[in-house]
């Protein structure tokens, strides 16, 4: 059978921030290829597929020849013979072998990457872009894209509280559109801190580096640099990513530059002021990972108003999924498959979202690549939203430039999937 796999090989290559990752490449009886490279994040949730890491000192203990080996000794040999057309099987596969609850004996990079490459190949052999070989003959739409300005947390060195505060050009009636408001929202940003004597080049996702000394400080001057860029009246809103369980555990907070502790209550009065004040649209993991009565009462009181994301908090989970639902946590979640560990998986962690009618962003990572398959996955899954770092540097600008050559082969059928894709009515 011409879609069999034939061969499987892998490699360490570099990603955005010179660390290893894991590229695979799959060939199959026909001849087609596929490769998939394993992203990396920095603001990890607990229950995330494990990234096998080499430790010791080489590379500040990020080398992946263990999950290499993993891939060439044990992955490769189950794999060849089987059919790339059949993800469910390929990834089942891979799971009953690592045999762990959370991939960490062969490792979530040395699966994820195998997974990425058998889709990619099998998308190839059927002579198709990946995300027609994923959409067959179902509806598509560009995603409305959720696009950092400034970045802070994890991301950078901790300077803010505040992992992301991005933008959704909400106004725009197509994918070319929506970035062209952006990269003027972006430039504005990067203007109005110059004039401030605050430009210090980029964090870890492209966003502008966040010398503010509040929080808040960071919030005003991205509404001023949406204002700056001509926009009003909610064209282009924010979303901020809070990853707060780098700061936050037990129903405790403690955000660095606050200078204070918070109870879950007193923190959740901290955001919902914000989002009272700033054109807010969007608010991803607005308390910690094992903070599910304060995800309950954030999504209770602001629910109805602004799009309520789930990121550490459901871990790209179809069952954590399917529990907020009950519990009333969460109107949204970011998907992100090396999160899941399989592009399987993934793909049903969306199901379960969509069963529920949350709304399901495709996010990247920190750590990225040059691979675009993201880009594919949202559009071909049609998932309404996507969420990659920022708009410079090329790891994250290969996405979205994807994204342009996408909307052009759809040509008249291209729809955008813009204020649509959220879980509430627009502000
Ligand atoms: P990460 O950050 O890739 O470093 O985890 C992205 C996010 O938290 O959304
Ligand atoms: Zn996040």
């Amino acid at each position: 059978m011409n879609t069999h796999i034939i061969a499987l090989k892998s490699r360490r290559i570099w990603d955005s921030r010179g660390r290893p990752t894991i590229e695979v490449e799959v060939a199959l009886v026909g001849g087609a290829i596929g490769r998939g490279i394993a992203p990396a994040g920095a603001s990890c949730g607990s229950y995330e597929a494990i990234e096998l890491r080499d430790g010791g000192n080489a590379f500040g203990g990020y080398g992946v020849a263990t999950a290499l080996a993993n891939i060439e000794r044990e992955i490769a040999p189950a794999l060849i013979g089987k059919d790339a057309l059949n993800q469910s099987e390929i990834d089942h596969i891979m799971i009953a072998l690592d045999g762990t609850p959370n991939k960490s004996r062969l490792g979530g990079n040395a699966i994820i990457a195998t997974s990425m490459a058998v889709l990619n190949a099998a998308a190839n052999s059927q002579h198709l872009p990946l995300w027609r070989y994923l959409a067959g003959d179902n509806p598509v739409s560009l995603p409305l894209p959720e696009i950092q300005i400034f970045g802070g947390g994890a991301h950078a060195g901790r300077r803010i509280d505040i992992q992301d505060l991005l933008v959704m050009p909400i106004a725009a009636t197509s994918m070319d559109e929506a970035l062209a408001m952006v990269a003027e929202v972006y430039r504005a940003a990067g203007d109005l801190m110059a004039d401030a004597g605050k430009r210090a080049g980029v964090a870890d996702e492209g966003g502008w580096w966040p010398d503010f000394s509040s929080n808040e400080e960071a919030l005003q001057m991205l509404t001023r640099s949406i204002e700056k860029a001509g926009y009003q009246n909610g064209e282009v809103m924010i979303s901020l990513d809070i990853a707060a369980s780098e700061f936050g555990s037990g129903g405790c907070y403690r955000p660095g530059l606050e200078l204070r502790e918070y109870t879950t209550a007193e923190w959740i009065a901290v955001l919902i002021n914000w989002i009272d004040k700033y054109p807010i649209l969007s608010i991803e993991d607005p308390v910690a990972e094992d903070d599910a009565g304060g995800m309950i009462d954030f999504t209770e009181a602001v629910g109805d108003r602004v799009q309520v994301i789930g990121d550490d908090f459901l871990v790209t989970s179809a069952t954590r999924v399917r529990k907020a639902v009950e519990q009333g946590a969460c109107n949204a979640v970011l998907i992100k498959p090396n999160q899941a560990g399989t592009i399987s998986e993934t793909m049903a962690a969306m199901s379960a979202a969509r069963a529920a009618g949350f709304s399901t962003i495709v996010s990247a990572r920190s750590g990225e690549s040059e691979d675009v398959m993201i880009a594919h996955l949202a559009v071909g899954w049609n998932a309404g939203q996507l969420k990659v770092g920022s708009f410079a540097r090329s790891e994250r600008m290969a996405k979205w430039n994807e994204l342009l050559r996408i909307e052009e082969a759809l040509g008249a059928k291209a729809r955008f999937a813009g204020a649509g894709a959220l879980p509430i009515r627009s502000r």
